[in-house]
């Protein structure tokens, strides 16, 4: 039996009738149409799929889009500016040829943006422990982890000037 979910996605609220066994991510992309978020393993493992829900990273293939009723969803379409302007993150990943085929892109801009929330300022260290989350299969790596690198310390560079 259907179920009425109301869940806003970045910033507009969003009110549906789905299956139980709906997951977030074909909510989001067959419900809502917003097909930046990537549905690669379904199991988890790649975190193509990964969105804030309630301002944390989580894997929208494993959450039903029940869970989600009353949520407050990130998607990466939530990032650059209303009208298409990049933000610092995703200039920075565009400057340091940190995407490819861009399948990981999604859900690395996710990951990313939580952790220069909550520390603006990251060792490489603590970047790469977090793209750990994320499977790249094109680029190494070395192009994303120097975009965040870059991003943190632009941000600290203006937050001093
Ligand atoms: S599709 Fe969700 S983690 Fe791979
Ligand atoms: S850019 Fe292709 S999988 Fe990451």
């Amino acid at each position: 039996m259907k179920k009425k979910v109301s869940i806003k996605i970045n910033g507009k609220m969003y009110e549906r009738e789905v299956e139980p066994r709906l997951t977030l991510v074909d909510f989001l992309r067959h419900e809502i149409d917003l097909t930046g978020t990537h549905v690669g393993c379904e199991h988890g493992v790649c975190g193509a799929c990964t969105v804030l829900i309630n301002g944390h990273s989580g894997r929208s293939c494993l959450t039903f889009a029940v869970q989600a009723d009353g949520a407050e969803i990130t998607t990466v379409e939530g990032l650059a500016a209303a009208d298409g302007e990049l933000n610092a993150l995703q200039q920075s990943l565009r400057d340091n040829h940190g995407l490819q085929c861009g399948f990981c892109t999604p859900g690395v801009l996710i990951s990313l943006t939580e952790l220069l929330r909550d520390n603006p300022d990251p060792s490489e260290e603590q970047v790469r422990d977090v793209l750990t989350g994320n499977l790249c299969r094109c680029t190494g790596y070395a192009g994303i982890v120097a975009a965040a690198l870059e991003t943190a310390r632009r941000a600290h560079g203006e937050a001093r000037s």
